[in-house]
């Protein structure tokens, strides 16, 4: 992963744990309610995808263990992960386009409720991606790839050339002139791997992602309600195809690109139809980004118009993750595809212990408080979820305090241990396994590996009954909290 060149070295410090009478006092383990959305606390667990969903997209067995696991620990809610609206194949990522996955996420959200008492909400993140390709080798990209065209021919001299003799020729070239044939996309085809972009809208499914999405999302969100889930998150953020309508890069011209007002239009007719769909009383939110970090993209200073509109057409929650973007992202090796968490974006997606002097721990703060700043300046309640680097009592306790959020989300501090929210609440916050934030689990994201976390996975692997990672060596949940 990319690191700031400061290369400064930090250490979690959770700071002091609350006595159970402190926490039973704290705004962190008090209830909020809002429209749709009720939680028993203002923890949360964000979307993690954890690479355990069959190649076709059902939930498994182990989908539903780790799940429950982090519902033993008392969140106020866990999202489950990104989950795909299409009924096409997206690999072992879990999908709701179809009535054939609704049993296994009844399942999965079921588990949830069992192990949590019915204390636990469990919400559904639902995603649209587009197609993406691995980085091909070279001689494969001129043979059968790219799409010879006017442009190669001038170049070579080549008019009357075969395009077996063009592609042959351009085979041959050094990189520096290649990057005077090519085009920029064509180049970036060839290094990075062919990838859709929603401005491709000479592309007829591209063009048509504004007529089929709202229905999409809307189906799906229907599911989620049909299979037990208390809410939908639509996925808006990061490298995925709703992000990058609302980015400051989409340059579409239908409407639906340009000024912020065109770039909002898809994601708020995107929520009317899923609105629409589920009625009232189901939770709907989105997760955007309250800053894109990548050269061109939203900043900060969008987000809260981002979140007045969104959360002005009366979304029950808005969370803010921030970077993750394909833009930056690192050229991947030959017969791999580009990863959208590798470069500075993904960085601030994903802080880790190697950072600036800012540092790992509530980076995204700041830019989620100006978005809650702006919403109730406007005399908009909805709850607004602050992630990344959380993990301390005192710090997500000061950031509610302080009216910088509603709603503390710990991803990976949850993933270290599930147990967080249960051991602080009663007074054994110094039994907590705190995080690293080494990303040993993000690591295990990009290859497609089941996720662990380093902190555990190797503990008591004799233990009867364990599921342990296909390598054989991992188990894949937290062992259970023996209480002192
Ligand atoms: C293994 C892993 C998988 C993730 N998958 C998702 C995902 O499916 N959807 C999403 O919005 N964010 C995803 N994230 C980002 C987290 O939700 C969170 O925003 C990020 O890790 C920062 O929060 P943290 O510092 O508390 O971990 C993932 C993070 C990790 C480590
Ligand atoms: S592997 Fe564990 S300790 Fe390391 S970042 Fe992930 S959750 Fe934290």
């Amino acid at each position: 992963m990319w690191k700031p060149a400061e290369k400064i070295k930090f250490e979690t410090h959770p700071g002091a744990w609350p006595t159970a009478e402190d926490a039973g006092r704290s705004l962190l383990f008090s209830p909020i309610s809002h429209k749709a959305l009720s939680l028993s606390s203002r923890t949360w667990i964000p979307a993690m995808v954890p690479w355990r969903a069959t190649d076709d997209g059902f939930v498994t067995q182990d989908n539903i263990d780790w799940y429950a696991r982090f519902a033993q620990g008392r969140p106020g809610a866990v999202v489950v992960e990104a989950t795909g609206i299409r009924d096409v194949p997206s690999g072992p990522l879990l999908r709701i386009g179809h009535e054939r996955f609704v049993p296994g996420l009844r399942d999965l959200a079921g588990a949830v409720k069992a192990a949590s008492d019915g204390e636990t909400r469990v919400y559904i993140q639902i995603i649209d991606f587009l197609g993406i390709r691995r980085r091909p080798a070279a001689d494969k990209f001129f043979e059968r790839f790219l799409r010879v065209t006017d442009r190669h021919r001038a170049a070579l001299g080549a008019a009357d050339w075969t395009e077996a003799e063009v592609r042959a020729a351009l085979a041959a070239k050094p990189a520096d002139e290649l990057a005077t044939i090519l085009t920029p996309r064509e180049l970036q085809d060839l290094t990075m791997g062919f990838r859709e972009r929603v401005t491709d809208t000479h592309v007829p499914h591209i063009a048509e992602l504004p007529a089929v999405l709202p229905g999409l999302f809307a189906d799906a969100a229907v599911r989620a309600r049909e299979a037990g889930f208390d809410g939908v998150e639509l996925h808006y953020a990061h490298a995925y195809t709703m992000a990058s309508f609302l980015s400051a890069t989409n340059t579409r011209t239908d409407g639906y690109g340009g000024s912020l007002e065109n770039r909002l239009k898809l994601p708020r007719e995107v929520y009317a139809a899923v609105r629409r769909a589920v009625g009232d009383d189901f939770a709907v939110g989105c997760r955007y980004l309250a800053d894109e970090c990548i050269e061109g993209g939203n900043t900060a200073g969008d987000a809260p118009a981002i979140g007045l509109a969104l959360a002005g057409d009366g979304m029950d929650f808005v969370s803010l993750s921030r970077g993750g973007k394909f833009d930056d992202a690192k050229q991947p090796k030959v017969g791999e595809a580009v990863y959208p968490y590798t470069g500075r974006s993904g960085y601030e997606c994903m802080p880790g212990y190697i950072s600036d002097v800012v540092g790992p721990f509530g980076r995204n703060v700041p830019a989620t408080a100006a978005v809650r700043a702006a919403l109730r300046a406007s005399g908009i309640e909805t709850p607004v979820v602050v992630a990344g680097g959380m993990h301390g009592y005192e710090q997500a306790e000061g950031v509610l305090r302080d009216g910088k959020a509603d709603i503390v989300g710990f991803a990976r501090q949850a993933l270290a241990d599930p147990d967080w929210f249960l051991k602080v609440r009663t007074g054994q916050g110094g039994a907590v396994r705190l995080c690293e934030y080494t990303n040993y689990c993000e690591g295990l994201d990009q290859k497609h590996k089941q996720v662990t976390c380093q902190l555990w996975d190797r503990e008591q692997l004799d233990e009867p009954g364990m599921a342990k990672a296909l390598d054989g060596k991992r188990r894949l949940v937290a062992p259970a909290w023996k209480r002192g």
